[in-house]
């Protein structure tokens, strides 16, 4: 492992897993027709400074807040000039020693490290100052602010997809969204890290951005075509998600009238619980119908049962999904799902046999469900079945 002079607790707070060097070379040939002589190139989190090659005519420019790493970096490479400072901290082309007339590039892997999540909460404890224009809970969303500071021409980084993809994170990077475009997205598993395999993979994106006074809107990331190694491609505008459908929160009037009424049902009125869902990856994680009410749970509303056994369904399914919908809705093909629908009851009741009573479809054969199931993902999935 390549940060191994770090203690597990500062490559968590660091956000410190090196990046493998397929990866290295792909941003590398990304940004290959950028580079010329005028150039200046820039990892302002280089670590040991993998990404900063020696290509001959650009300067090259290597930054992180680690002093060890940068005393391997500084071993390893000659040519660039290495600073060992915080990147988010009086961001500025002058603290580089960048003039405003070069071209500039990022590349790089900064560290997406969001403060707030409860993920390995205990440890973490980011102790360094960020520039109050570009701090954010999420390091990696700071990173991404102080590349549109610098004013960088063109940007190759990696970032998880849920920066793009996430409208609450997208309108976090109002500023960036607005001077950038994304001309290429590769997608990533974050299994590509070594230290991350132990966890459910989630989508990276090796995004390529150029500087223009367009920007892009969300809907241009609703259409853009993202690239997974191996595959075809992919846009979250090729489907219909569930959303659309049902909500996804809890209501926070649904629990009055719950607790008000709820001595009073009869057996048959008896409400029915799911439990929330944030993405496809959360879903993995959490349970689906759910016994009692608590403040994580929809209170269903029964003319709509058939959707929240769909998802139910879907859980059982998701290993036919590749990585990289890992933090997209729920996909749906609401007329497909019309025409399976019996197997999709009959799958939820087999599972949940206190369902039964709810659904006017009678079950069918468990083979009959599944070829029909098979059928179903399949068609709903194309090119993207796994
Ligand atoms: C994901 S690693 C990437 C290292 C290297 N670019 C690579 O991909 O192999 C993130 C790096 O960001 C550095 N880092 C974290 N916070 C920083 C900050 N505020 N300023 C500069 N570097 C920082 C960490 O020390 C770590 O080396």
């Amino acid at each position: 492992m390549s940060q191994a002079h770090l203690a597990y607790k500062h490559r968590v707070n660091l956000g410190s897993y090196y990046t493998p060097p397929e990866i290295v070379n792909t941003a590398w040939e990304m940004i290959a027709p950028y580079v010329n002589s005028q150039t200046t190139i820039i990892d302002s989190a280089c670590g040991y400074g993998d990404f900063l090659k020696d290509c001959g005519q650009a300067l090259t420019i290597g930054c992180d807040i680690d002093g060890t790493a940068i005393d391997v970096a500084k071993k390893h490479n000659d040519k660039t000039q290495f600073f060992q400072t915080n990147a988010l901290c009086n961001v500025s082309r002058e603290k580089f020693g960048i003039s405003q007339q070069s071209d500039l590039i990022v590349v790089g892997n900064p560290p997406y490290n969001d403060k707030t999540s409860l993920i390995r909460h205990n440890i973490k404890d980011v102790d360094f100052d960020i520039d109050e224009d570009i701090a954010c809970r999420d390091l990696g969303i700071s990173f991404l602010r102080s590349y549109n500071k610098l004013e960088a021409d063109v940007i190759c980084v990696l970032h998880p997809l849920s920066y793009l993809i996430k409208p609450a994170n997208f309108r976090l990077l109002k500023e960036f969204t607005e001077n950038y475009r994304l001309i290429e997205g590769r997608l990533i598993s974050s299994w590509e890290f070594p230290e991350s395999a132990k966890h459910t993979p989630f989508p990276i994106v090796l995004a390529l951005y150029q500087r223009d006074t367009q920007g892009m809107a969300y809907s241009f990331i609703r259409s853009f075509r993202f690239r997974p190694e191996g595959r075809g491609n992919f846009s979250l505008g090729d489907f219909d998600y569930i959303n659309n459908y049902i909500d996804k929160y809890p209501k926070k009037r649904n629990r009055p009238t719950y607790v008000e009424e709820d001595v009073h049902r009869s057996e048959n009125d008896n409400p029915l619980f799911f439990w929330t869902m944030r993405d496809i990856n959360a879903l993995k994680r959490n349970r689906t119908f759910v016994e009692s009410y608590s403040t994580n749970t929809i209170v269903i509303d029964k003319q709509k049962l058939d959707y929240y056994a769909y998802i139910d369904v879907f859980k059982r399914n998701l290993h036919r999904l590749p990585f990289y919908f890992g933090n997209c809705d729920v996909l749906i093909d609401d007329n497909l799902f019309k025409q399976y629908k019996s197997a999709f009851i009959s799958n939820t009741v087999r599972h949940h046999p206190f369902l039964k009573k709810h659904f006017q479809i009678n079950p069918i054969e468990t083979q009959q469900a599944s070829s029909g199931l098979d059928t179903y993902f399949k068609l709903l999935l194309g090119e993207h079945h796994v």
